[in-house]
């Protein structure tokens, strides 16, 4: 079953095509990080406005790169929340619209379940059941599935996600928006030596996060190196190497604690900041050492992007689910709310 798959849910279009026999055949990304750095965050209205732009030609251009015809497509999925009401829209509309014109079934996946289930687009991909810790801009929830459709959440963060908290310390630093890959590419100059960073809620039992005293001490870091003669170079990569030392510490300890609560040895990892090298290269040692794997999405599809939509839809819409007459967007939607594979939407 060929199955387009579009994502609007926040600052990037991704568009692809999966065919559930023959795999990917062509992905296209593209990102308004450029539009919105100037005001420091994604700015909402914006967003709709680039996505009416940029999903239709960028449609064409993974039908042509495919060398398929629109008439081969089966099936169309799209991002139907979480996310920005507006961005969501404007997927949501394009999908059905075109569903509806080609009298093709169309489905709104959940943008975290695409995350979830973007490692299954590897080669190696993980079997069920597993832990999944699912790290973005707007999420930190540590899952158990059992199979598509049946999640446990097993602990999340109480405050900031692990992205928003990589993109505020960002900020601290004077570094642009979004700010993770930035923090992690100064990181690799810091000295791991000099500050260390409270590890947060680590010594408390249970699977929970919370980065917003790590935010406090990053703050108080930066302030007392710019009262002491202004923050330096070496100031900032070292304060972004602490910074990241302890999220990632963080992580690792609340994985390898889920994955012994639930006798399980298989990880995956999504979301934006699953594309940290620090944190992949910590949790593959951590793990491997107590004989657990570690499974990630290709960088490219570690962030936004139209490949796992279409992957998580094409399983659905090959199991019978779709749409009814009424578009039904969730800016917000538990993941728990979602139906198993099985069952009628
Ligand atoms: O999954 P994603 O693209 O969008 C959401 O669904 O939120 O995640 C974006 C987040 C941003 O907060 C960004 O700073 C973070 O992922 N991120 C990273 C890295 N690359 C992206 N954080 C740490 N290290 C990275 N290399
Ligand atoms: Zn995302």
């Amino acid at each position: 079953m060929l199955i387009l798959g579009l994502e609007t849910s926040c600052d990037e279009t991704g568009v692809a095509l999966y065919d559930t026999s023959a795999g990917l055949l062509s992905h296209a990304l593209y990102s308004q990080v450029e539009v919105h750095r100037e005001y420091g965050g994604v700015v909402p209205e914006l967003a709709s406005r680039d996505h009416v732009r940029k999903t239709l030609p960028l449609i064409e251009q993974v039908i042509a790169q495919a060398g398929v015809a629109p008439t081969d497509i089966e099936g169309i999925a799209y991002t139907a929340g979480p996310g920005l009401m507006g961005a969501l829209m404007v997927g949501a509309t394009l999908a059905r619209s075109l569903a509806w014109g080609w009298g093709v079934p169309v489905l709104g996946v959940h943008h975290m379940e695409g995350h979830l289930l973007a490692p299954m687009l590897e080669d190696e991909a993980p079997q069920f059941p597993f832990v999944a810790l699912l790290v973005s801009g707007g999420h930190t929830q540590l899952v158990r599935v059992d199979g598509i459709g049946q999640y446990s959440m097993l602990g999340e963060s109480l405050d900031d996600a692990a992205g928003e908290a990589f993109d505020k310390a960002a900020k601290m630093l004077g570094l642009p928006y979004p700010g993770g890959p930035h923090i992690a590419r100064l990181a690799q100059d810091g000295n791991p030596a000099r500050f260390d960073f409270p590890r947060p809620m680590v010594n408390r039992p249970g699977l929970d996060f919370s980065f917003s005293g790590l935010k406090t001490h990053t703050l108080t870091t930066v302030r007392a190196c710019q009262e002491a003669g202004g923050l330096s170079e070496e100031d900032r990569c070292d304060i972004a190497r602490a910074f990241e030392e302890a999220v990632v510490a963080t992580l690792v300890i609340k994985c390898k604690r889920a994955l012994k609560q639930e006798n399980l040895q298989r990880l995956v990892i999504a979301g934006g900041v699953s594309a940290n090298k620090n944190l992949r290269t910590t949790l593959d040692q951590a793990l491997s050492k107590q004989g657990g794997r570690v499974y990630y999405p290709a960088p490219v599809f570690c962030t936004d992007n139209g490949a796992m939509i279409a992957y998580a839809g094409a399983q659905r819409l090959l199991a019978g689910q779709r749409d009814g007459q009424e578009m039904n967007i969730r800016p917000r939607w538990p993941m728990e709310e979602l139906p198993p594979l099985g069952s009628a939407n």
